[in-house]
């Protein structure tokens, strides 16, 4: 029997790619048709898929050309596959031509001549096009319409603004279409709204877009109120809108992986978790918007358990608070995060367990690098996990997937996950305002 493996992302399925498969099945008694994997696709930087693997596998499968489908998980994987499923000949398109010879030493491959005139880029760019507008009130922060370029199907159209002329600047800076400061004007053509003012500004906003039936990614926090956040996701739900919050670490892989490691006991049982952040300049309400990828920590690794939440607030001869250590107690387990202004502070994660403990230096929010030491003598692993720009890049792609599939796919921050952390700040927040202060000596 003559077995034959070919590969390939088959996002938007088309003839080149019904073609293709074709003819490798005549080439062969037996087919194996390998489609990249998400997390494949996503860390060699391919943001435009449009198609979930679900459905892309669901499309190769519908051809009934294939014996058999696997996933691409990782570079290199196609020469253990090869080997694995003892492979005649390794199919592919000609695009691909002289790529793939070092194959050749395990079997035979076949370059084929490819459809003309179709490709999945073409078609995705014949794809409807979502298109973001902005509403902010500051100048500085445009790194969505750098993101948004990395992920196809989306474009960034326009900026709202109250004050016109700044609005007509912005749009001016960031290349962006169109500028205005008028709401009805500004939600006319959009599908999705990007909300990023001040935090008093933005449930007003949030309410305005959901209200048109718009898709909504919301600054975290989007509220310190959880009324106000639990008005806007039931609004989201009945106008069949998305709402998301934007916590860039929610949406990525190294937060699933090490939550998992974890879980598998890599170091052993959990005994504390140590959040360190250190704030530029502060006030009560920045250090406590500051607290949401620290709990969504503890949250998703020691659990929703906790007994109860305690803090120590540091103030400074002028009264102004420059330093606060909050503490999540649980049965057997601490959740600890220090946050200040002070020069010694050190972004920092660490965990420790019965057995060893993990690192996560810098701004380990982005989960970029990770390193664990067990047993005895302290061996060290290491981890390092693709993070590109500021992230957002990973939200915007989910956002799109979410959008085109509706609840198929999973959503990354579930909306009791997001209420729930925004209760602990908005009760936080208030036991800081009412803090008894001891006037200094
Ligand atoms: N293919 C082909 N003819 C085409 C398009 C693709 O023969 N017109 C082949 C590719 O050479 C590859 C397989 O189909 O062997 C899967 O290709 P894939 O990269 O998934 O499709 P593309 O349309 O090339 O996607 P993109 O535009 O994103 O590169």
């Amino acid at each position: 029997m003559v077995k034959v493996i070919t590969y390939g992302t088959f996002d938007l399925f088309h003839q080149g790619h019904y073609n293709i498969l074709k003819r490798a099945k005549e080439l062969g008694d037996y087919l194996i048709v390998g489609v990249t994997g998400e997390i494949y696709d996503l860390e060699r930087g391919k943001l435009n898929v449009q198609d979930s693997l679900l459905t892309r596998i669901e499309n190769v499968r519908k051809t009934g050309l294939a014996d058999k489908i696997i996933v691409e998980e990782y570079m290199g994987q196609k020469i253990s596959d090869v080997v694995k499923y003892d492979i005649d000949k390794l199919v592919i398109g000609s695009d691909w031509y002289g790529k793939f010879d070092y194959l050749n030493r395990y079997c035979e491959v076949v370059y084929l001549e490819r459809t003309k005139n179709i490709s999945s880029t073409q078609l995705r760019e014949k794809q409807k096009i979502y298109n973001i507008g902005i509403i902010s009130d500051t100048m500085e922060d445009g790194e969505i319409v750098v993101e948004s370029k990395y992920v196809s199907g989306i474009h960034v159209e326009s900026v709202f603004m109250e004050d016109e002329s700044m609005a007509e600047e912005y749009a001016d800076h960031y290349e962006l279409a169109f500028s205005t400061n008028k709401m009805e004007e500004f939600l006319k053509n959009l599908d999705i709204v990007y909300v990023r003012t001040a935090l008093s500004d933005r449930y007003a906003y949030c309410h305005n877009a959901l209200s048109a039936g718009k898709h909504v990614i919301c600054e975290n926090p989007c509220s310190l109120d959880s009324e106000q956040l639990e008005t806007l996701l039931k609004m989201a739900e009945e106008k069949q809108v998305l709402f998301i919050d934007n916590v860039i670490l929610a949406y990525l892989r190294a937060l699933a992986q090490l939550t998992w490691m974890l879980n598998r006991e890599l170091i052993g049982q959990l005994i504390k978790i140590r959040c360190c952040i250190r704030v530029e300049n502060s006030n009560e309400f920045g250090m406590i918007d500051q607290l949401t990828d620290s709990i969504l920590v503890f949250l998703r690794i020691l659990g929703s358990d906790y007994n109860n939440v305690t803090m120590n607030p540091i103030y400074d001869e002028e009264d102004k608070l420059i330093y606060n250590q909050i503490v999540f107690h649980y049965e057997n387990r601490i959740g600890c995060i220090e946050i200040g202004s002070t020069p010694g502070m050190k972004n920092h994660l660490s965990i420790l367990g019965t057995k060893g403990r993990v690192d996560l230096p810098d701004e380990w929010w982005n989960m970029g690098y990770f390193e664990a030491s067990e047993g005895s003598d302290s061996k060290l692993k290491r981890y390092s996990f693709n993070f590109e720009g500021n992230g957002m890049r990973y939200l915007l792609h989910e956002m799109l997937l979410m959008i085109k599939e509706g609840s198929e796919v999973s959503k990354k921050l579930q909306p009791e996950e997001s209420l729930r952390i925004v209760s602990i700040q908005q009760k936080l927040l208030k036991e800081l305002q009412h803090f008894r202060r001891i006037p200094p000596l």
